[in-house]
């Protein structure tokens, strides 16, 4: 029976670790793998996780089972800094996942088991594993235009006539903030409009909130997404915490759902509970763990902020130096996040890879996180030397 199976294509991204390890280049540069990277080019272990680990390892007397819900103290301590004063009370129901991917499957399951034969509407460019993951759960995926990669503008036209073509219950993919892989968030204005269509034309948003905190901040990276779920009755959140708290291979995640009554958010609980133990039996333990220690106490807490401002803060700075080193690149500082995405011409990845030992996705994303404020001149000029730089007309303000 297991001849019956096709060969999958290699994962492009660990091809290119592998690459970019091998490259015995001093001055090569790593902005392929998407995780945040300091000043040195580390991904550290944020100071709050390892105090709370310390504190897990004396103080931890059992490893026994939770149930399929997970960690539910890290679930409601998440909640006022997911939502703020936006929390819908006993309408919002949750339970701890294997990170935002295990989130976003749960929550795709939940759909189709509400209402076999669903689909979902996704904008493109998207982050790559969102409509597989989607099609295995059994959604349909249905897909429009979301970002003009030339122009670097949001194809707000495509997006509203999708979302105004869209059958009442059919669920929409929202990005929180942090866009993953081109950084063009929805501004105020337009996370108005999406609302009003969404909650008009009784559409389902799912809200991947991926990246909180890395974009304008904390509270700011928020406000968008809660503009939508004051609007509707009915949402749902795939939250990680592998970013934000720097745990990703602890894989830590919780998805919430925001229910039209207080007993309708019972019933959602029980079948996210009976979702993920058919799936996982039940999520890993240790990255919530330490997740709920930083939020259990105010010091650690305090810590944990300012680092991760600090980490926004360093992409900002990368943002603002590669816009002054080009004004073609001025675009970079009205998005946000570790990611943007070049429309470079054919080729011209290869080039930067063989010729200048910079390593990014063949798709042109990059991950701004890992470079340095430095070295934004090196890649200015590299990207210039393979045509890779937008034509300053089509990106003008
Ligand atoms: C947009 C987006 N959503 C979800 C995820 C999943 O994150 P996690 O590593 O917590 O599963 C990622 C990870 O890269 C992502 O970029």
């Amino acid at each position: 029976m297991l001849d019956h199976l096709q060969p999958q294509p290699p994962d492009g991204l660990l091809a290119l670790i592998r690459a970019f390890h091998e490259d015995p280049r001093a001055d090569k540069l790593d902005l392929g793998v998407g995780v945040y990277r300091d000043e040195s080019g580390n991904t550290p272990v944020f100071r709050a996780i390892k105090a709370a680990e310390r504190r897990l390892v004396e103080e931890q007397t059992t490893k026994a089972y939770l149930g399929p819900e997970g960690d539910m103290r890290f679930v409601e301590l998440l909640r006022p800094i997911v939502f703020g004063a936006c929390d819908p009370g006993a309408r919002l129901t949750g339970v701890h996942s294997p990170g935002g991917t295990g989130a976003l499957r749960l929550a795709a399951e939940l759909i189709v088991t509400a209402r076999p034969g669903a689909r979902i509407h996704l904008g493109l460019p998207s982050w790559p594993n969102h409509a597989p993951l989607f099609r295995a759960a059994g959604l349909e995926v249905v897909t429009y235009p979301y970002v003009d990669i030339v122009t670097q503008r949001l194809d707000l036209t495509s997006m509203m006539s999708a979302l105004e073509g869209a059958k009442a219950g059919d669920a929409v993919l929202l990005n929180g903030c942090c866009h993953n892989p081109t950084g063009v968030d929805l501004d105020l204005d337009q996370w108005d409009a999406v609302a009003e269509i969404v909650a008009r034309r009784g559409l389902l948003p799912l809200i991947d909130f991926a990246y909180q905190g890395l974009g304008r901040g904390l509270e700011a990276d928020a406000v968008g997404f809660r503009r939508v779920l004051d609007a509707v009755d009915e949402a749902l959140i795939a939250y990680s915490c592998d970013k934000n708290f720097g745990v990703y291979r602890d894989r830590t995640g919780a998805v919430y759902a925001k229910a039209r009554h207080a007993e309708s958010a019972e019933i959602v609980l029980g079948n996210l509970a009976a979702l993920a133990r058919v799936n996982w039996s039940m999520p890993p333990d240790h990255g919530a763990a330490a997740v709920r220690l930083i939020l259990e106490d105010a010091e650690l807490t305090r810590d944990w902020r300012s680092e991760l401002d600090g980490m926004c803060a360093r992409i900002n700075a990368v943002r603002a130096a590669l816009a002054r080193a080009d004004d073609r690149l001025a675009f970079l500082t009205r998005q946000s996040g570790m990611f943007c995405n070049l429309a470079v011409p054919k080729g011209a990845v290869e080039r930067l890879r063989s010729e200048h030992g910079i390593y990014m996705a063949g798709s042109g994303r990059m991950n701004l996180a890992g470079l340095q404020v430095g070295d934004a001149g090196t890649l200015v000029a590299a990207l210039a030397d393979v045509a890779a730089l937008p034509a300053s007309r089509a990106v003008a303000a």
